[in-house]
This record gives C-alpha cells, sequence and structure tokens, in this order.
C-alpha cells in the first residue's frame, strides 16, 4: 500500500481539523481522499478554499465511490457505531471520535462484533492517552511506584461552558442529542484516563445537578468509585466554576502522584505505610520521603497548534501500515462509558451501583428520559 487513503465522515468543528490534517499532509502515509457530511453547509465550509477533496452527503455513496481504506468519523455520538459498523463490514479500518457511543449495551454488542472481525482495525479518539504527564503518570503506576493504591481525588473542574454556549442548540447538553452533559461530552476524557490508570471500580454512587444554566442535562457531578481493595476515588466535575483545574492526586502506601496539567509531582517514602506501621512502637509514625517535579511544557509551537488528537491518527495510520500497537484500540472505549452510565444510574436511580451493571437497564431508563425532554 502506497499511502493510505483517509476519508471523514462528519465535517464539524472536530472532523474538519482531522481534515485538514490529513489535507495539508501532516500525517505521513495518509492522505484525504474525500469527506461526507449529512449538511450542506459543513460542506462547503469544507470546500471554501478550493482543494479537490470530493465531497459526499452520504457516507455509504461515499464508500462504494471512494473505497477509501480508512474513515475517521467524527459525527454526533449516537451514530458513532452504526456508522462504524457500516465501514468495518466492508472491510474499511475506522477511527472513531469519542466517546464510542452512549451506552454500554451498544458498546457491548459492538465490542462482540469487533471479535468477528479479520484484517480490520478500529480506534477510538482518547487522545489524552497522549498526554506526555499520563504517560508517565502510568509508566510509574504500572512498574508499582507509589505501592497500593488507597486513596483518589480527581477534580475536573476546567471544561467552563456558558449560557451562550449551550444556545447554539443542536446536540449538545441534552439526553436525546448526546445522552448527557459535561460528563459524556467532556469527562469522558479523564475517565478514559483514570480507568487506563487504575483499572475499573467495583462499585459507583454519584450525584448529578444543573447550576446556574438552562439545560436538561447536569453540568455539575460528584461521584465515588469503590475499588476491590477497599480504597476509593472522590470524582469532582463541573462546567461552571470560572478559572477550574484539572488535579489528580493519587495516593499509595509507598508514595503519593499529584497529576496537574503539565506538571507531576511525585513522592515516595523509604518504606511503606504496612512497614511503618509494624516498625513503630509509639502512637505516630512517618517514613523519610523524596520528591521528584516532571515538567511538560509545550516544547513544540507545532503540539500546541495540532493538539494532541494528531497523534491518535498517527498511530492508527501506522498501525495499520506498520502494526505499531494501536494507543487507544476500540474495544476499551467501553470503559470510560460504564463509569459515564454508572454515574448517571446512580443518580437517578439514587443508590450505589455494583459495576458491571445491566447495559440494557440503563438503556431502557436512557430512553424514556430522553423522551421526556422532547415533551
Ligand atoms: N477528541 C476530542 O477532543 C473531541 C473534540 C470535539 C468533539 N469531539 C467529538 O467529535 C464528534 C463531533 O463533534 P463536533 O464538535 O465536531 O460536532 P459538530 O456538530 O460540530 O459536527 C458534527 C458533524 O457531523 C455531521 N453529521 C451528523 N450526522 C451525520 C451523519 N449521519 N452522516 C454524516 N455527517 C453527519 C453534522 O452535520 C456536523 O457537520 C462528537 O462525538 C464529539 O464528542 C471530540
Amino acid at each position: 500500500m502506497d499511502k493510505l487513503k483517509f476519508a471523514v465522515v462528519g465535517v464539524g468543528r472536530m472532523g474538519s481539523v482531522h481534515a485538514a490534517h490529513l489535507l495539508h499532509g501532516r500525517v505521513r502515509g495518509a492522505e484525504l481522499v474525500a469527506v461526507a457530511d449529512i449538511a450542506s453547509e459543513a460542506l462547503e465550509a469544507f470546500s471554501k478554499k478550493p482543494n479537490g477533496v470530493p465531497t459526499f452527503k452520504c457516507y455509504k455513496e461515499m464508500a462504494e465511490r471512494v473505497k477509501p481504506d480508512a474513515v475517521i468519523i467524527a459525527v454526533p455520538h449516537y451514530h458513532h457505531i452504526s456508522i462504524a459498523r457500516f465501514f468495518l463490514e466492508r472491510g474499511i479500518n475506522v477511527l472513531i471520535e469519542k466517546p464510542i457511543s452512549v451506552t454500554t449495551a451498544e458498546a457491548d454488542g459492538f465490542n462482540g462484533f469487533l471479535k468477528t472481525l479479520e484484517g480490520v482495525s478500529a480506534a477510538v479518539m482518547y487522545n489524552q492517552r497522549t498526554n506526555p504527564v499520563y504517560k508517565k503518570a502510568k509508566e510509574l503506576l504500572d512498574g508499582g511506584a507509589i505501592g497500593e493504591i488507597r486513596r483518589i481525588d480527581f477534580t475536573v473542574t476546567g471544561w467552563y461552558r456558558s449560557q451562550a454556549y449551550y444556545n447554539q442548540g443542536g446536540w449538545r447538553a441534552s439526553l436525546s442529542g448526546e445522552g448527557g452533559g459535561v460528563l459524556i461530552n467532556q469527562c469522558v476524557h479523564q475517565l478514559d484516563i483514570l480507568q487506563w490508570l487504575v483499572g475499573m471500580p467495583d462499585s459507583i454512587y454519584a450525584d448529578i445537578a444543573t447550576v446556574g444554566r438552562r439545560i436538561t442535562t447536569e453540568n455539575d457531578v460528584t461521584a465515588v468509585f469503590k475499588y476491590r481493595n477497599g480504597a476509593h476515588c472522590l470524582f469532582s466535575a463541573s462546567a461552571h466554576e470560572l478559572n477550574g483545574i484539572n488535579r489528580i492526586e493519587l495516593a499509595g502506601d509507598k508514595g503519593r502522584l499529584v497529576i496537574g496539567e503539565r506538571l507531576m509531582k511525585y513522592y515516595f517514602w523509604d518504606k511503606s505505610e504496612p512497614q511503618v506501621n509494624g516498625d513503630t512502637v509509639s502512637g505516630y509514625g512517618s517514613a523519610t520521603w523524596h520528591k521528584r517535579v516532571y515538567r511538560y511544557g509545550i516544547r513544540r509551537i507545532a503540539d500546541l497548534i495540532l493538539g494532541q488528537q494528531i497523534r491518535i491518527v498517527k498511530n492508527f495510520t501506522r498501525h495499520i501500515l506498520t502494526g505499531e500497537k494501536l494507543i487507544s484500540p476500540a474495544d476499551d472505549g467501553i470503559s470510560a462509558l460504564t463509569l459515564i452510565n454508572g454515574i448517571y444510574l446512580s443518580a437517578w436511580e439514587g443508590a450505589e451501583i455494583a459495576v458491571p451493571f445491566d447495559g440494557l437497564r440503563y438503556e431502557k431508563l436512557l430512553k424514556a428520559k430522553a423522551e421526556a425532554e422532547k415533551k
């Protein structure tokens, strides 16, 4: 194969960025051969500067006429999986925008379908996995750097959205349009990072609220994830706090990681907490500690301009061309979605939810709430 022929389905905000990267040759080994979008305005905006790339209103016709090798799917979440299935069934590789779907029930069925395929790849756009801070954190945690995790505090309040953002309308911030609010649209990135770093909890207890905005979905979330070893994670997220933050603190029995956007502090002790407890005859105790600071400034202006998403597109391209391991395979997409559906289920039912839970029960509840929202 000379160059991988890419098409983009959905050239709105995100899809047009993917299309521009491919069009301008920023992904080695890839070229843009077509785009599809149901909205004429989106196609007209894409072709404003003539670029010779054919545009289609129907992605099925595009597949037939252009026969791409790979497709990036950047349409609203409810359509991700049906479109992905269409291309995969025809042997065309897909890179699906996040979240993989709106419900774990659909994602679970999709994972079953993926297992039946051969010689065709599917990935999901969890671009924050390419953030060097999180990559280093994963390396440290996988190597046991802080010992057994006992407590996590995760605050995500950096997704500020004003009423004007919601007034743009469309599919955003509605149960019928996207299956939720700040949790499914924005926090899906952080929840993917959380499960990527520490795995899945055994249960979820949560509350959600709408603060200061006229919308039908949440913009404020508090959740407690309980893990098998008894550790808890307190997850707080919102889209209404001015100058918000994005911070994870993971406390283990041998150290602590405090992770900001581009800075990570790693503290580690000479002795683990059980050792200190066993050795100490007085009622108190401590261990000699050390600290390392990792800074990850934007080293290249290109990283700032192009963003993390292009790294996933490059990895996906190399995966198809050379067999490089996928950073974010599509079947991983269900984990962050499980945390999201679990939070909604817990908040709606006012109960602690064991993980995994019945995805169909959630789907039914969501459908009823989306219907009520329309009325
Ligand atoms: N990875 C990231 O950081 C990131 C950032 C923004 C958006 N996204 C994701 O990208 C997806 C799109 O978001 P957006 O902000 O670009 O939305 P958008 O509304 O700006 O664009 C979506 C486009 O899809 C088109 N579309 C809808 N249904 C279609 C269909 N059946 N066939 C073809 N085209 C169709 C619409 O006409 C529109 O042009 C969402 O799933 C979102 O979560 C990801």
